[in-house]
């Protein structure tokens, strides 16, 4: 008997759902057992990029979620409310759900799977994270044999499409950004995107799943790009680095005690020989390291119709196959955390940082700076002279691995140097 899929939304993703589900042919023979039974949108009658039966509109979505003819929910709607109180909803009344929503998951995440344990019923979410590549299905089956270390990537298609085009344009950060809200990449509020939180939501999940615990998303440290320039862009090319967003979450040490894990969001410089390194415009690459698997990437198209409607029906696919076979619940398809992880604290993360200076150009003051780096125990790989102008000097200090805590002191001392007359960024090194 067919599956009846409701989905809340037919936007940019709803729609390429939509076309899938609608065009089953050389797919996987399990597809023609879901069948599109409710679509519930904001505004309708409106133009829409897919043509459908006016009877599959409504836009009061609780006839979806109450619908006793309804097996499974799709939420591509987006935003926290009401989508958090349509899928449990959904779930209360024994539907299955998949959702692509980071940031409901990342943050309700606790409540909806409860509730879906209690239900018996599967919450799905491999479009959450990485748009089209499938990384939440094998963090939870191929790769859960392995003790993870370490989970990090670029996971925000929209950042990586502006900084790619920077980085070989020089172009203009707002234009970049309205092309990316054009090609259907950035968030209707693109702030989401530009100030990191999408990547902390996103990374926040897979912590959660390489680590198994809860991780509080209000404890994700996170930076975004906006003050990522065109001159570092361009420094950072000199000394061998790409500017890159990356999310990234780390076992302390690599004893395996998944406990004051760092999680972390910000404009990051990598080495150009990285694998991350080469991960261009709108794809993700997200990166894990196990044991004994060692180091092993996934990448491709980070988000946008095709990709992000392919993970989700992905999730309705291993539903429906999970349900044929009746041997419920699939323990490879759960995910219950009964315990949360502690986030180490930014002060403690261990990590290499660039920075740079505009100081008055007089003898002593580079000596001056390593003095103050040293008393506070951070030591200095490089210091580079890049121009002197009207009599001011720019410096860019890249540190070896030193306490983050650390370096803010130094760094709060440098700044009240009478000869330090501006630091104009501070980043992250990989
Ligand atoms: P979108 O293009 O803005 O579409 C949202 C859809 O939901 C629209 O059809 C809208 O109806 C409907 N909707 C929104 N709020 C509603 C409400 N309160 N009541 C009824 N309908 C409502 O969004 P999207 O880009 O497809 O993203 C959907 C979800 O997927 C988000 O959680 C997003 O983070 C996630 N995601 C997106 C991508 C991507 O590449 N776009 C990739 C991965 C994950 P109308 O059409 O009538 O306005
Ligand atoms: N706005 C998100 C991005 C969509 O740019 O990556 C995919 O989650």
């Amino acid at each position: 008997m067919a599956l009846k899929v409701g989905l809340l939304g037919l936007g940019t993703v709803g729609t390429g759902v939509a076309k899938i589900l609608l065009d089953a042919k050389g797919r996987h023979p399990l597809l023609s057992s879901l069948e599109l039974g409710k679509v519930g949108v904001r505004s309708h009658p409106k133009p829409r990029a897919i043509d459908l039966p006016d009877a599959l509109f409504t836009i009061d979505l609780n006839t979806i979620v109450t619908d006793p003819n309804i097996d499974i929910v799709v939420e591509v709607m987006g935003g926290l409310e009401p989508a958090r109180t349509l899928i449990l909803q959904a779930i209360d009344q024994g539907k299955h759900v998949v959702t692509a929503n980071k940031a409901v998951i990342s943050r309700y995440g606790e409540e909806i799977y409860e509730a879906a344990t209690a239900a018996g019923v599967y919450v799905m979410i491999e479009a959450a994270v990485g748009g089209g590549i499938p990384v939440i299905a094998p963090l939870k089956q191929a790769l859960s044999v392995n003790r993870i270390q370490a989970v990090m990537g670029i996971v925000n298609g929209t950042t990586n499409y502006i900084l790619t085009r920077m980085q070989d344009e020089g172009g203009d950060f707002e234009n970049i950004l309205t092309d990316a809200q054009q090609l259907g990449y950035a968030e209707a509020d693109p702030t989401a995107d530009v100030d990191g939180l999408d990547a902390a939501d996103k990374i926040a999940i897979l912590a959660a799943l390489a680590f198994g615990g809860r991780i509080d998303r209000e404890a994700v440290y996170c930076e975004g790009i906006r003050n990522v320039s065109a001159a570092d862009i361009s420094y950072a090319e000199k000394l061998g680095f790409v500017i890159k967003l990356l999310a990234i979450a780390k076992l302390p040490t690599a004893d395996n005690s998944a406990d004051n894990i760092q999680v972390r969001v910000h404009p990051t410089l990598v080495p150009t020989g990285h694998p991350l390194a080469s991960v261009n415009g709108v794809n993700n690459a997200v990166l894990v390291e196990g044991d004994p698997i060692g180091q092993v990437m996934f990448y491709g198209p980070g988000a946008g119709e095709g990709p992000t409607a392919s993970a989700v029906v992905s999730d309705l696919l291993s539903i429906a196959a999970s349900l044929s076979t009746g041997q419920n619940p699939n323990p490879l398809l759960a995910c219950n955390h009964d315990h949360t992880i502690s986030v180490m604290p930014n002060a403690e993360v261990v990590t290499r940082l660039y920075v740079r200076l505009l100081v008055k150009d007089t003898s002593g003051v580079i000596g001056k700076l390593g003095t103050c780096f040293g008393n506070h125990d951070v030591s200095l790989e490089s210091i580079v002279q890049i121009s002197v102008q009207n009599n001011e000097v720019e410096l860019v200090v890249v540190t070896h691995a030193v306490q983050e805590g650390a370096f803010q002191k130094a760094l709060a001392e440098i700044r009240q140097f009478p000869e330090v007359t501006d630091v104009p960024s501070l980043l992250h090194v990989l």
